[in-house]
This record gives structure tokens, C-alpha cells and sequence, in this order.
């Protein structure tokens, strides 16, 4: 078993100065496993830190691709083509649903067989989303009752046209990039808008691909070529200082060259309307990703209801946004949020057991919570469920806790951000 670490967070008074995040999460999984099956090398700059990123990285060696990791989260990759090589064991995906779901659509178009596992969460979460449509593309998947370890037998693989059953960026990239490797037309149209990272990547690599209002389309058989790329900061590991800066009206900070993608920029609407104030400069787009420099300062801090579109759109973005809830003045109402329950822990339970643990009122729904404003909070001893979301959460709503908080199983946050405490730290006055 690993060695689980105790942090201890202690009140603030403020956040001031500069936060540079890491290498966006979502992206940095795409670009890996893109980058090994184009042709010719790729340099991904500011590749993400997180654990999750590098379990993609070591299944894609696993598979036959060539790798190095250089100086300042440089990872060099030597692509192989579409054809992989069959590995020689179990690929290890660790606690990253997101290596599983979108690695099985490029697993499903090989000539080989794969078998493919990960840790206790990622052995409870539901895989039948991705192995329903690879069945139908042609590819024969055993599991354990939709559960991971999956083992893929890898087929010529025919185009589907699919209409996703839940809303998830995850299964749309996994669709998409075994749309690659099957004849004909592959289309896949998703209840709500995800995020489009897989779409902006695959044409970054050089592949088209179409998108009409709810439905992204691939031909199959296109050929990808390596790219040269820095990977704009993580926006989900910002929403932690920027919920952090929002509890506070003296806050200042800045984070510069951060991800601005559309499709995941809700947050920051939320936190605008909530009563944060950020302006953003020297926006950019590079190979398809919006990017741009953050000024924030904090002022008094409204409530807010998130639920339908919203909850989709700001599914990673919801545990720090309850965490603050009871400080905020109407409070925060989640709704149509039931993904969480299956997300690297019960997000809901977990939120609502912390929250209560610190002295809140909450009320618990199967999909969502309601958490009033105008709470005090006192400091507790909290658990991070082994989820690194709900870990840097608790961390935050510590910050204007009455109190010190010890929040139990913090090294969770190295699944995404290991630099996150430091960090956070770093920008705290007291
Ligand atoms: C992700 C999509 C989301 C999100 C996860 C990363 C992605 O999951 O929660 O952290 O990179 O596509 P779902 O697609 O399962 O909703």
C-alpha cells in the first residue's frame, strides 16, 4: 500500500503574486498518445507533471513508441504510425480513467491483443460507455462486468454513427481516435458539448475533422505527422486559486499563459458572476488552443446555481466550487452532476462529508448538493478519498476556515498537480 501524507493547511489571509500551473491534463494525454501513433517525432513542452500523464506516457512505451522526457517537462516522442506493437504485459493506466477510455480506441484498431488495468478507483469505474461502441466498430472487449481490466482484441474496425448516452470527452476522443483506424466515416454526436481537446488535437496532428452542432466526424485511414508544441497551463489546477483568490477581497494574482479553450472556460463566467474580477490579456491560439494571460482580484463573493450544460462543462471544476460555497451569500446549488458519483471517488459523498466535517450545512442529493451561504466553517480532520480534486478542494476551503485542517491522503494531488501545495503556499499571505 502507499504511504499516505498528512497536510496541514492553516487560514490565510489573501493570495498575492504569480502562479505558472502545469501543462493542461487533458491535452498533454492527447498529445502523448497522438504523438506515438503520427509519423516522425514530436516535442510536447510543458507536458502535464501529474501522475495521470505519465501512466499515459508509460503505456504508450508499453506499445512500442520510443519517449524522452527532457530538461523543464520537455517529452520528446518518436512516432511509430498507426501500427503499434503488442506489449508485452498488462498496460498500467494507474488512477487515469482518461489513459483507459481514450487509449482503448486506439488499442481497438491494432492487430494485437491488449490488456489494460489500473488501481482500486480506476477498478470501480463504469467502462461499458467505451466498450459498447468498440464492439460495434468490431473490436471484441472482455471486462469485468463493464469494469476494468479490459482486455481489447484489436480488429479492422468499421465507422459507427453513435449517439453518445452520456456526455463525456473521454468516450467522444476514444470514438474519435479509433475513427483512425475504421473504413468509412465514423460520427459521433454527444448529448451536450465537452470539451473538444480531442477534435482540436487530431487536427493539430494534421487529420480532419468535421464538426456539425452536437457531432464531430472522422474518415478513417488519415496519417498524422508530429508536432512541436507547449502545452498551455492546466485551467482545472487554476480553478483552485482562482476559487483561493475569490474568498478573499485583497487577493491579486496572476497566471499567465493558461488554457482558455471555450469549451472548458465556464469557470470563469461562474467566478465573474460570482464577483471576481479577471481580465485576460495576450490571448493567443496555438495549434487550436486558446491561451491566455490572467489578472484576478478578489471582491465579495455571490452565489450560484450550476445544472445542465453547466455541470457538464464545469464537471472537474465542481469539488472546489462546493468547497467555497458555504463562504460564498446565497450559496451554491449543484445539480445534474449524478457523473461525479463516478468520477476517481464519490465526488458528491466526499464533498458532503468533508464539507460537514468542517461544521457546514449540506444537503446531499443523488445528483448534485445544496450547500447555503453565509457558513462558518471551522477546521477539521478531512479525508481526500484517495482524489486528488477533492484533496486541493479541502485545501482551499481551509484557507478561510476558523482553524487548522489536516487533510488526510494529500498526496492524491500528485495525480494531477504534485506541485500543488508548494504552489498554493507560495501565494498565500497570512
Ligand atoms: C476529461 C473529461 C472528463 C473529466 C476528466 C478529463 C478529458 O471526464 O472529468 O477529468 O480529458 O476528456 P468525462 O469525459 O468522463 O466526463
Amino acid at each position: 500500500m502507499k504511504s499516505e501524507t498528512t497536510t496541514i493547511v492553516r487560514p490565510a489571509r489573501n493570495l498575492r503574486g504569480s502562479v505558472q500551473l502545469p501543462g493542461d491534463k487533458s491535452i498533454s494525454h492527447r498529445y502523448a498518445m497522438l504523438a506515438g501513433i503520427a509519423e516522425g517525432p514530436s516535442r510536447l513542452e510543458n507536458y502535464s507533471t501529474g501522475a495521470d500523464c505519465a501512466s499515459t506516457l508509460g503505456c504508450v512505451r508499453a506499445l512500442g513508441v520510443h519517449w524522452e522526457r527532457k530538461e523543464g517537462n520537455v517529452v520528446e516522442v518518436q512516432g511509430r504510425g498507426l501500427s503499434l506493437a503488442a506489449p508485452g504485459s498488462a498496460l498500467d493506466c494507474g488512477n487515469s480513467g482518461s489513459t483507459m477510455r481514450m487509449l482503448s480506441g486506439i488499442d481497438a484498431g491494432q492487430k494485437f491483443v491488449s490488456e489494460m488495468g489500473g488501481d482500486e478507483s480506476l477498478s470501480r469505474r463504469p467502462m461499458e460507455r467505451v466498450i459498447t461502441p468498440l464492439s460495434a466498430m468490431g473490436a471484441v472487449i472482455a471486462s469485468q462486468a463493464g469494469k476494468p481490466p479490459l482486455r481489447i482484441t484489436g480488429a479492422a474496425l468499421r465507422a459507427i454513427d453513435y449517439k453518445m448516452p452520456v456526455a463525456s470527452a473521454q468516450v467522444k476522443s476514444c470514438l474519435l481516435f479509433a475513427g483512425l483506424f475504421a473504413e468509412g466515416e465514423t460520427r459521433i454526436e454527444e448529448p451536450l458539448r465537452t470539451r473538444d481537446h480531442g477534435e482540436v488535437a487530431l487536427r493539430a496532428f494534421g487529420a480532419q475533422v468535421e464538426r456539425r452542432g452536437n457531432a464531430a466526424s472522422i474518415r478513417g485511414g488519415q496519417r498524422l505527422r508530429g508536432i512541436e508544441a507547449r502545452i498551455p497551463g492546466d485551467l482545472s489546477s487554476a480553478a483552485f486559486f482562482l476559487s483561493a483568490a475569490a474568498l478573499f477581497p485583497g487577493s491579486q494574482l496572476t497566471i499567465p499563459t493558461l488554457l482558455m479553450n471555450p469549451t472548458r472556460a465556464r469557470l470563469l463566467d461562474i467566478l465573474m458572476q460570482m464577483g471576481l474580477r479577471i481580465s485576460v490579456t495576450q490571448l493567443e491560439e496555438v495549434h487550436g488552443e486558446m491561451v491566455g494571460s490572467l489578472q484576478v482580484e478578489g471582491s465579495g463573493l455571490k452565489g450560484a446555481t450550476i445544472a445542465g450544460a453547466d455541470a457538464a462543462a464545469l464537471i472537474d471544476e465542481i469539488p472546489v466550487l462546493a468547497a467555497i460555497a458555504p463562504y460564498t451569500v446565497q450559496g451554491i446549488e449543484v445539480r445534474d452532476a449524478r457523473e461525479l458519483r463516478v468520477k476517481e471517488s464519490d465526488r458528491i459523498a466526499a464533498m458532503a462529508t468533508n464539507l460537514r466535517r468542517m461544521g457546514a450545512e449540506v444537503e446531499e442529493r443523488e445528483d448534485g448538493l445544496k450547500i447555503p451561504g453565509g457558513q462558518t466553517l471551522h477546521g477539521a480532520e478531512l479525508d481526500s478519498f484517495g482524489d486528488h480534486r477533492i484533496a486541493m478542494a479541502f485545501a482551499v476551503a481551509a484557507l478561510r476556515a476558523q482553524g487548522e485542517t489536516l487533510i488526510r491522503g494529500a498526496e492524491s494531488a500528485a495525480i494531477s498537480y504534485p506541485e500543488f501545495f508548494q504552489a498554493l503556499e507560495a501565494v498565500t499571505e497570512r
